[in-house]
């Protein structure tokens, strides 16, 4: 059969990713069996179900334009993936921040509108969750961050189930409450429920040194609201980050550009945004800032600074964020988690917000993935 129009609408084969020596591919449907990819004369095999997949081809040339041959069933395609630069420098640590975890949520969309059936025993937020962190984890992480909505309505059920997740996990783990954390429905605060089940909760302005970077976490979250704040924070985090040899800034309300659409969830207000900015880029240029929160993938530059948004574990396209950090710049790279039955829920995802997810969310594949040198004058 030949890769037509419409098979490839069905297959939905795309790059999803890109590091500086690895390219993930995903798909939506591909015919059930064997599938070869073709890269650079070397060809990877994986079992297809029908449904949908990943494969994360490694070990190619960075900053190199790459033809992708995929065999499966009947059908061939041709893709074509561009590896990124690496940053400059030696390569110094791996940070992985989740996000919107929502656990243990069920549901997706306005009123809760997809759901699961027939309905598993977990919630697929909290295997998606847990998928992804353990994918984080494979890839090198040496910290992870979880940036804000970790529960869905701040239970202490819904933190024991997030208690429960993150103490598999092998490295260092830091949290931030997002509003759902901290909304009406809450039956405790983040930070309480932290102490009494052993994690990290960020209160305030905390900070975590890796080799060439300072982790710096500020919580937004304003109890009660969905909008965030950073005003009160701003002195602290600039203090901090200037302190260091580079910054990687994580919160998780975004900070507003506008005109932007669309324009819900309300983040932190542009104004304290562009006044927090400011006085970061001055302070440390060296700076990436990533929030969650919109659930969606936005990248823009605020003077020398770059300011990313990355997206939920548990609905489309369901990801984590790596950051490889170097002595003279960063990588971002957001990756689909890969467990296929995580694809399933996250597929399924893309007909919420009147089957307008999917368009939604992903943004491009530059806004995900991409390399930030560090100023020169630094
Ligand atoms: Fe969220």
């Amino acid at each position: 059969m030949r890769w037509d129009r419409s098979s490839a609408r069905r297959a939905r084969l795309e790059v999803f990713a890109v590091e500086d020596t690895t390219v993930q591919l995903t798909w939506a449907a591909l015919p059930a069996g064997s599938l070869e990819a073709t890269v650079g004369g070397r060809t990877v095999r994986a079992d297809v179900d029908g449904g949908p997949g990943s494969l994360v081809l490694d070990d190619l040339a960075p900053a190199s334009d790459h033809r992708i041959v995929v065999r499966a069933g009947d059908l061939t395609a041709e893709v074509n993936a561009a590896t990124l630069a690496p940053p400059p420098g030696p390569p110094r640590c791996r940070v992985a921040t989740v996000g919107d975890l929502h656990l243990a949520g069920r549901s997706f969309g306005a009123r809760g509108s997809v759901v699961e059936r027939p309905r598993a025993a977990e919630a697929p937020s909290v295997r998606c969750a847990r998928a992804a962190l353990a994918e984080a984890v494979a890839w090198g992480a040496e910290l992870v961050v979880v940036k804000g909505d970790v529960t869905h309505r701040g239970r202490s059920y819904q933190w024991r189930v997030a208690a429960e997740l993150l103490a598999e996990v092998p490295v260092p783990v830091v949290v931030l409450a997002g509003n759902h954390d901290r909304g009406l429905y809450r039956s405790t605060e983040p930070w309480l429920a932290g102490v009494e089940l052993g994690l990290r909760v960020v209160r305030g302005v905390e900070a975590v040194d890796l080799p060439g970077v300072r982790v710096v976490l500020a919580d937004t979250s304003v109890p009660g609201r969905s909008r965030g704040r950073i005003s009160h924070r701003d002195e602290a985090v600039v203090a901090l980050a200037a302190a260091a040899p580079s910054a990687l800034v994580v919160l998780h309300h975004q900070l507003e550009l506008r005109p932007e659409l669309p324009l819900w969830p309300p983040g932190v207000p542009r104004g304290e945004a562009d006044r927090f900015l400011d006085a970061l880029a001055d302070a440390q240029p060296a700076a990436l800032v990533t929030s969650g929160h919109t659930h969606r993938h936005r990248r823009r530059s605020h003077g020398r600074v770059a300011v990313t948004t990355v997206g939920s574990t548990k609905d489309y396209p369901g990801v984590w964020g790596g950051y490889a950090v170097h002595d003279g710049g960063i990588r971002q790279v957001v990756r689909r988690v890969a467990d296929p039955d995580c694809l399933r829920w996250t597929e399924l995802t893309r007909r919420g917000v009147a089957h307008q997810w999917g368009r939604l969310s992903p943004g491009t594949l530059g806004d995900r993935c991409f390399t930030q040198p560090w100023p020169v004058s630094v």
